[in-house]
């Protein structure tokens, strides 16, 4: 799907690329660039730069590079003219009409389309069906009321192989649909069965209010509690929060996280809209970096069992790194938010979420568990447990509080404290250092095991220098086309890459690099940026292109370029690429 150039143009006029990547990271400026924590792979100090003149961006450690669509793409895991879609809504732009209707788009409706229709089945079975009855009481039993039932969209799927199936066949929808949209499953002899059998329904609802996936609860009987969706293309679970719809419309400036299905409906049917959880899976960084969209501070209310906790504890990490304040809930006499409710009442749990405790505090207890602190050896151990976990928290002004508190506490000097703390973080950022420049040694030799360019790395240079010049000098095509045919190229990767280029210069509709976009997946940009990143600084004149265009002419006269290296000759190569590095 070819768009007007000077669509894209606009478009990415209308959207700078710091100002996307701002909403995903936190950017920090750095010379003429910006550098942040790459969203793509999980590091503990920044290593993707943000190039504002060429509005591109590269991650040394991972490799991931592109432009604002490329970035588009991979956060938001759209197919490009959905990036594209994505970002004209995000400017306020039109979209030209053609572009509005492809495939991976009308299969995206198809499946949305498929799960209202669904959802509206199994709510109908829920509140009118006779053999509803059974989720009508379950739900009655877990105190829900008709006006929670018609918020969430509630169901129930009727226990029956083929209830749903034969429905959604007489409206329409195919076998093939229904499958994959993970409303059915294919047996082994090819028939197709509902995934949903017997139990109740919670429609999982998009920021746009579509239905994206279901989640089902088991009533009695055998087999897991819950069953949930699997990814579709309407649904990726690692990204999905359960009533986020909601909450994102809440007037309260933080968001409260449980754990699950039926403790986000108890506490918003108390009163809090501003609820969440995740579904059926640990949160993930992307979930976090969500929840840091919507509020600044989280109050973690998981359940107040072993499990819960160490929850807790990854959630604090994963909602700090994405920059939100955190807060936990102390919960006692209830193993979750739903029993805690129906025990004492939304009042008193309204003063548990106003008395929760920060994280630090929560931290600082768990690392009493299992002490008498009366005992001088277990206030060592609680000591250095405590300057260990202190010594973890970026906030200087957090680090200072704490160490009086608990300097207080245990009759210690608040210097020795702050010694220690100090000594040890100072051995962390060391230890932190080596790792991630381990960490992008191992990245970069994961890329360079493009055995063409292991086999051939003088060509691979000339190739990547050419390709840079032209990139800067588009009107340097003639001189060079004069010179070299694209079959001079050794690595197939750049021949495609030239050819492109060429291409585009010639029909007049190149601007810039980035502007092939359209023709390179988003990881095959990555590596064109990195071309275009590694060759910022050096000047590329028309010396150096001689050079190049000669390097790669000479391999080309040469005539055992066929055979190619030996084996012995081609790890010979790959050791001194080693020692290069
Ligand atoms: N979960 C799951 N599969 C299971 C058990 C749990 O996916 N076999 C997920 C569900 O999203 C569930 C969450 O983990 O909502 C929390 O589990 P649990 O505390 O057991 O469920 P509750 O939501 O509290 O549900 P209920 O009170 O009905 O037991
Ligand atoms: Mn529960």
């Amino acid at each position: 799907m070819a768009l007007p150039e000077n669509f894209i143009y606009e478009l990415k006029q209308n959207n700078p690329i710091d100002s996307l990547v701002s909403s995903y990271t936190t950017l920090k400026r750095s010379g003429h660039n910006q550098v942040c924590l790459c969203p793509f792979h999980s590091e503990k100090s920044p290593s993707c730069t943000i190039y504002n003149d060429t509005q591109s961006f590269y991650c040394f450690g991972c490799g991931a590079g592109g432009d604002v669509i490329t970035f588009a793409m991979k956060i938001e895991n759209l197919s490009y003219i959905e990036a594209v879609k994505f970002l004209a809504d995000r400017a306020g732009m039109q979209m030209p009409d053609e572009a509005k209707n492809n495939d991976s788009s009308r299969i995206k409706a198809r499946i949305l389309e498929i799960n209202r229709v669904a959802a509206r089945f199994f709510h109908d079975v829920l509140t009118k069906y006779p053999e509803g009855e059974k989720g009508r009481r379950y739900f009655r039993e877990r105190q829900l009321t008709n006006a929670t039932i018609v918020k969430y969209g509630l169901g129930y799927a009727p226990d029956d192989w083929h209830k749903l199936h034969y429905y959604m066949n007489s409206k329409g929808y195919s076998d093939e649909e229904l499958v994959i949209a993970n409303l059915c499953l294919r047996s082994r002899n090819g028939g197709v069965f509902d995934a949903f059998r017997d139990r109740v329904i919670f429609p999982i609802i998009d920021l746009r209010g579509n239905v994206t996936a279901f989640g089902g609860r088991i009533i009695d009987g055998s087999g897991p509690k819950y069953l949930n969706s699997s990814d579709t293309p309407v649904f990726k679970k690692s990204r999905s929060l359960f009533s986020l719809n909601f909450a994102k419309k809440s007037d309260e400036k933080r968001l409260i996280l449980a754990e699950g299905y039926m403790d986000v409906i108890s506490i918003n049917q108390a009163g809090f809209d501003n609820v969440v959880a995740t579904l059926g899976t640990a949160l993930t960084s992307e979930q976090a970096r969500l929840m840091k969209q919507y509020a600044d501070e989280v109050i973690i209310a998981y359940d107040s069992d072993g499990p819960g906790q160490a929850a807790t504890h990854k959630a604090i990490n994963l909602l700090s790194d994405a920059g939100a304040v955190t807060k936990i809930i102390k919960m006692e006499g209830a193993k979750d938010p739903d029993e805690y409710i129906k025990k004492f009442g939304a009042m008193r749990f309204k003063q548990l979420i106003d008395r929760s405790d920060g994280a630090l505090d929560f931290e600082i207890r768990k690392c009493a568990v299992g002490l008498d602190l009366e005992t001088e050896q277990d206030k060592s151990t609680y000591l250095r447990r405590c300057v260990k976990m202190l010594a973890g928290i970026s906030s200087p002004l957090d680090r200072e509080l704490y160490i009086s508190k608990i300097a207080k506490e245990t009759d210690v000097s608040r210097e020795t404290l702050a010694q220690q703390i100090n000594g040890l973080i100072k051995k962390n950022i060391n230890a932190a250092e080596k790792n991630s420049k381990q960490e992008i040694e191992t990245f970069a030799a994961l890329r360079r095991k493009n055995p063409e360019s292991v086999a051939h790395p003088k060509e691979f240079k000339a190739e990547k220098g050419i390709i840079a010049y032209l990139a800067a000098n588009p009107d340097g095509l003639k001189y060079i086309e004069s010179r070299i045919s694209p079959d001079c190229f050794v690595t197939d990767f750049n021949k495609r890459l030239y050819e492109k280029m060429t291409e585009k210069i010639k029909s007049e509709s190149y601007y810039d690099i980035m502007s092939l976009q359209s023709e390179f997946s988003a990881d095959e940009m990555g590596k064109i940026t990195e071309i275009i990143v590694n060759s910022k600084g050096i000047d590329i004149n028309r010396l150096a292109l001689d050079d190049y265009i000669a390097i790669l002419n000479e391999y080309k006269d040469r005539d055992d370029n066929v055979g190619d290296l030996s084996n012995d000759d081609f790890l010979q190569y790959v050791d001194k690429m080693k020692k290069l590095k």
